[in-house]
């Protein structure tokens, strides 16, 4: 069963004169184990795609429905459900809480969730840390990281509850090759062993070329 489907999703942005048709008609569909990238300028409907997927927004037109779900008519909470039970996201402009440490930003998504006793979050915020290459940082606030740190406490935090799915939105942007290489290459290894789903926005097409199929997305459209 795949992890998400999506038909022909539309979604208009913005007010009056300036409102534009940001999707026009997306369909796609996610299989566990597998990555996926989203390619395309600026512009071209990214985000606001991955805002739809990742219940954080809603289409105006369309339907999607997370692991065999319809989520149409589920209300805020029980989206917030959902997306907290399947989904991890990693948001292009990552939101740490600044006055946390990194481990206590890891651990949140665990506690919302509330199926482990506090040591076992810990240990497990720890080891996702420590994956990320920020063993020696857990105890640091968010505000005393540099961007590319905080975008890989925000990728531990991301994979907190074993996500079906992990929805990033230029995961790797603000890191240097050689972080980016590491993170992308830790993102392949959990969909690839542990049945997880990644969908990627990514301008870096070295990173895009290694997953497993590549959407062209253009003014609001994906690409055949
Ligand atoms: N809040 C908003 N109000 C009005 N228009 C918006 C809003 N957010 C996005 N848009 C417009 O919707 C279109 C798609 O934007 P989106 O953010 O999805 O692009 P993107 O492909 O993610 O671009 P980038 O690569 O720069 O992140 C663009 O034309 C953008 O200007
Ligand atoms: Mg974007």
């Amino acid at each position: 069963m795949p992890v998400l489907v999506a038909h022909q999703l539309e979604r208009s942005l913005g007010t009056g004169d300036s409102r534009v048709k940001a999707l026009r008609g997306v369909s796609l569909s996610i299989e566990p184990g597998r990555t996926y990238a989203i390619a395309g300028h600026s512009g071209s409907g990214k985000s606001t795609l991955l805002y739809l997927l990742g219940l954080l927004d809603l289409p105006d037109a369309g339907t999607l429905s997370i692991q065999g779900s319809a989520t149409h008519d589920l209300d805020d909470a029980a989206r917030t459900a959902l997306r907290n039970e399947h989904m991890g996201f990693v948001f292009q402009f990552h939101f740490l809480l600044k006055e946390f440490t990194a481990l206590e930003n890891v651990m949140l998504p665990m506690r919302k969730l509330g199926r482990l006793n506090v040591d076992s979050m810990r240990d497990k915020a720890a080891g996702l840390l420590a994956a990320v290459g920020l063993a020696d940082k857990a105890a640091r606030l968010g505000n005393q990281l540099s961007g590319g740190e905080q975008q890989r406490v925000a990728i531990a935090r991301a994979l907190a509850n074993d996500p079906a799915l992990i929805l990033a939105d230029e995961p790797t942007g603000n890191l240097d090759q050689a972080n980016a290489d590491r993170v992308f290459s830790l993102l392949q290894e959990i969909a690839h062993t542990r049945g997880q789903a990644l969908l990627m926005v990514s301008h870096n097409p070295e990173l895009a070329k290694r997953c497993d199929q590549v959407f062209h997305m253009k003014d609001g459209l994906l690409l055949p």
